[in-house]
């Protein structure tokens, strides 16, 4: 569906930092079960790491991403994923999540219809929790150059934030004989504050929590609704 998040979904085990972001599903298994949910949509499940947590607890969970790398890599964990858009989901939910900054990949323009699309898919008094990038998070953990020089790839990850967008480049040579093949993808994210997320929603508020994956200071918020 997306060739940009299928180079991303290639590129992930190589970023890895998957410690932190287990200290992230930590703070959604925590606010879960805190509520009365069973039934879980993971919008954005990326390589269903979390999907498998909420399986291993017994939840009823199943995912969808726009990238069909990635929902192959989730199926092969042995959960339930598709790709597919949250349009053409049926049936409703106890809660909807939304893991990992997904939100920071929807414009400004299109939250309000997301989130309308996340509402259809909550039960009465369904519970939606996501997380977003703070500014701190995107000026100074995501803005910056990585580069893994390995044996068979050569990996560069450029990322500018210019305080609204964060533009990712990324470009992959893979070893493939004796020559390399280059792939190229760009990623746009979109900085959104917590009115922008509440004020676009008729979802009700609950709480928010800023959550420090990378640092002391807070790189990401956590945000409560429920489906009144
Ligand atoms: C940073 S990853 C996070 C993945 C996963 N939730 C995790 O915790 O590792 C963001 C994911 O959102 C997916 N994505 C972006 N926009 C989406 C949308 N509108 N609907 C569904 N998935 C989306 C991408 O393909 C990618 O897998």
């Amino acid at each position: 569906m997306s060739k940009n998040l299928d180079l991303y979904a290639k590129i992930e085990p190589y970023i890895g930092f998957y410690d932190e972001y287990d200290k992230l599903y930590d703070e959604y298994l925590k606010i879960l079960k805190e509520y009365d949910v069973l039934s879980i949509l993971d919008v954005g499940c990326g390589n269903g790491n979390m999907l498998k947590k909420l399986q291993d607890r017994g939840y009823r969970a199943e995912g969808i991403d726009l990238s069909q790398e990635m929902v192959s890599i989730s199926q092969k964990k042995g959960v339930k994923a598709s790709c597919k858009d949250i349009a053409d989901v049926e049936g409703r939910y106890d809660a909807v999540i939304a893991v990992a900054d997904v939100l920071n990949y929807i414009p400004k323009e299109s939250l309000k219809d997301f989130l309308k699309k996340v509402q259809e898919r909550l039960k009465k008094g369904g519970v939606f929790l996501c997380d977003i990038n703070t500014k701190f998070g995107f000026s100074e953990v995501a803005d910056g150059v990585m580069v893994k020089d390995e044996d068979d790839i050569f990996l560069s990850i450029d990322a500018l934030f210019d305080g609204e967008t964060l533009d990712t480049h990324i470009t992959l040579f893979e070893k493939k004989g004796e020559l390399y093949r280059r792939s190229d993808a760009y990623i746009e994210q979109y900085y959104h504050d917590i009115d922008d997320i509440v004020n676009s929603t008729a979802m009700k508020f609950e709480d928010s929590r800023g959550i420090s994956m990378f640092s002391d200071l807070s790189d990401k918020l956590l945000l409560g609704f429920i489906n009144l």
